[in-house]
């Protein structure tokens, strides 16, 4: 089996197993901090639970990289990681609003780089978006890229949970620019849909992001044709740890990127 496949499978089983759950006191159930350094919620523990189980039943020789289970080893001779945030956006998931997600990456080595295959599932609608190294990006069954005409509205998505009064006034000419900037609030299903074409770019430059959260929408992203860099404007890339923290800018366009990286305070 194509580990694609296998990745695609481990997804869809998230939704089903978690698709009911959304808004429920079920969902919220707290089991203390995870590896991530979050509350893991009863639903998170579920979606995991989901992967783990299904690995283990087709015996796929890996080590996973969970957000609240932490590194598993599932074999002694493992073919690379997989690296699982098994719900995205665990906020809006407790409270029920439809926007989360769940995200499955297959990397070689202890890169982002080597990032060979991701899927992202809507878990508020089971749509899913997928990509493998060098065969394009997938929704659905339909092939993806991002939006490379001039837009009619110009979507400038940026994270800005959690962030400091500084990046704030640093981000400032942006939001007074652009009259629509937008935050969802689960960076995976926003990447997604930025590679979809939904969004023009998509910033986070909070430097709290983790690996769990990007590590399908890197090559989701890179496979749709977008630029994915980090706040020195070089290629993104880190390593695969558990406090490796990242800020990164997904552009469709060189043009989009100046214009947009022009705006930032220095
Ligand atoms: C969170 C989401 C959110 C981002 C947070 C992440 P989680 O992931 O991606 O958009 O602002 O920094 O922690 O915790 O729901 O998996
Ligand atoms: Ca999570």
């Amino acid at each position: 089996m194509e580990i694609i496949e296998i990745l695609r499978e481990a997804s869809k089983r998230i939704y089903e197993n978690v698709k009911d759950l959304p808004g429920t006191d079920k969902a919220a159930g707290d089991f203390g901090l995870g590896a991530g350094g979050d509350i893991s919620r009863n639903i998170d523990i579920i979606a995991e639970k989901t992967v783990l189980d299904y690995l283990k039943e087709i015996n796929f020789k890996c080590v996973v990289l969970g957000e609240e289970c932490g590194r598993v080893e599932l074999s002694e001779k493992p073919k690379g990681f997989v690296i699982m945030d098994a719900i995205d956006g665990s906020a809006n998931a407790v409270r029920g609003v439809p926007f989360f997600c769940s995200s499955l990456a297959f990397a070689t080595e202890n890169k982002l780089s080597s990032i060979s295959d991701g899927v992202i599932t809507n878990l508020s609608n089971g749509e899913m978006y997928w990509a493998s190294k060098n065969q394009g990006a997938f929704y659905n069954n339909k092939e993806i890229k991002v939006h490379k005409k001039d837009p009619i509205y110009k979507i400038v998505g940026i994270n800005t949970s959690g962030a400091s009064i500084e990046l704030i006034n640093k981000l400032q000419p942006i939001f007074e620019k652009y009259d629509h900037t937008r935050h969802f609030g689960a960076n995976a299903l926003e990447m997604a849909m930025f590679a979809r074409g939904l969004m023009d770019i998509f910033i986070d430059l909070r430097n709290k992001i983790r690996i769990q959260d990007i590590a399908a929408g890197y090559i989701i992203v890179k496979e749709a044709g977008g630029l994915l860099l980090d706040s020195n404007l070089h290629q993104l890339d880190a390593d695969l740890g558990y406090e490796t923290r990242v800020s990164f800018i997904a552009a469709a366009n060189q043009e989009i990127l100046d214009e947009v990286v022009s705006q930032i305070e220095k």
